[in-house]
């Protein structure tokens, strides 16, 4: 049996009706570009994650670069950063001209909290990216309560969490903002790149707003240096409807992580994803920890035809382009760790149950 790590050509067989539908929507009315598909999607962004503003843009990476902006991130300011996540939480920091600070991984792959709350009371930082990883939240309550208490910008980058609540709280109400990615690869993919910027604050939305497009605002007066990140209408409206799908969708996420889970629990040498208490994680990732086993699962995994991968094999610490904002003392053992014994097992709506329960058997039949 063939599972690959993803299979976005079978997410488009069995909805290409409907995506085909859209395209053909979009295309008649021919307002490509800020259409009424872009508002609709903004308004189903607001109702999902419950804040009062959405901003539709190109990528996440860009959503987190507007967000640093128009939060009052300065070139020259220290922003907090997870070491172990994806290049595009860090390098926006650099692209507003600040420096991120990389902080060490704590438990259950969340940053280590305690970690950036010791920079905000010391101000250290003058702001903080926290970035939920893999489809979960962390209890970011501590950590706003002490950038509320130090005036230190919290973004949360939740390219990974479209859809996860903890303690039924989302991404964006405890922050000055959170950004969303619409990458093919993520939860609610376009056919391309697009992200979005969650907010409650209507200066913040308002700014995003103007960056996305040339520094214009409304009156079309260009008030200010911006660029061109939009998403397109055909994206935003093939992203709504994968979200009209999100609840459906994350319970079978839920049920294929839960038959791993299952199986993983009886044996002793490796860790499944642990959900915390009062979280509805997504599921977006499913990341185990297997030891020194990693390298021999992977590859008995992939004899066997299941396609898996590594999040993250390498931590953004040991990239060359971070190189000069690190301190030759800094260390972050637990990135290290995670980096040489995490996997990632295939995990899409899409997979059929013949598939899961293949896994399940391979996962049982390696030599522990
Ligand atoms: C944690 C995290 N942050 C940011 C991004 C950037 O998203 P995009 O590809 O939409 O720019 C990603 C996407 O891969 C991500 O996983």
């Amino acid at each position: 049996m063939k599972i690959p790590f993803m299979r976005l050509d079978r997410q488009f067989e069995q909805h290409k009706a409907a995506i085909l539908a859209l395209c053909e929507q979009v295309f008649s009315h021919g307002i490509v570009l800020q259409g009424s598909e872009v508002a609709t999607l903004e308004d189903q962004l607001c109702s999902i994650m419950g804040t009062r503003h959405a901003v539709a843009v190109g990528s996440a990476t860009d959503a987190l670069f507007f967000a640093l902006v128009s939060t009052g991130v300065k070139p020259g300011h220290k922003v907090a950063v997870p070491a172990m996540t994806f290049v595009a939480s860090a390098s926006p920091v650099i692209r507003a001209g600040a420096e991120p600070v990389f902080i060490d991984v704590g438990d259950d792959f969340q940053p280590d909290i305690s970690k950036m709350i010791e920079l905000v009371t010391a101000g250290a930082v003058q702001a903080v990216v926290a970035v939920h990883l893999y489809g979960q939240l962390f209890d970011i309550k501590p950590l706003a309560e002490a950038c509320n208490a130090h005036n230190v910008i919290l973004i949360e980058d939740a390219a990974q969490a479209l859809g996860a609540t903890l303690n039924g709280s989302a991404p964006g109400e405890h922050s000055a903002a959170a950004t969303l990615s619409f990458d093919p690869m993520k939860i609610a993919g376009a056919f391309g790149s697009g992200g979005a910027l969650v907010t409650n604050n209507a200066d913040i939305a308002d700014r995003t707003k103007r960056l996305r497009y040339h520094g214009r605002d409304e009156n079309r007066v260009y008030q200010e240096l911006g660029y061109n990140s939009q998403l397109a209408s055909v994206q935003a409206a093939i992203v709504g409807f994968k979200l009209d799908h999100l609840d459906e969708w994350s319970e079978r996420r839920n049920d294929i992580a839960h038959r791993y889970t299952a199986v993983l629990d009886e044996i002793s040498s490796v860790t499944p994803p642990r959900e915390l208490p009062g979280s509805h994680h997504v599921f977006h990732k499913y990341v185990l920890t297997a030891g020194s086993n990693r390298n021999r699962l992977k590859e008995h995994l992939s004899n066997a035809g299941i396609g898996t991968m590594v999040h993250y094999a390498s931590s953004l610490h040991t990239e060359p382009m971070f190189k000069k904002y690190l301190d030759p003392s800094d260390k972050f053992r637990e990135a290290d760790r995670i980096s040489k014994v995490a996997l990632s097992l295939p995990i899409y709506p899409e997979m059929e149950d013949s598939e899961v329960d293949y896994i399940c058997h391979q996962l049982t039949n390696f030599d522990w």
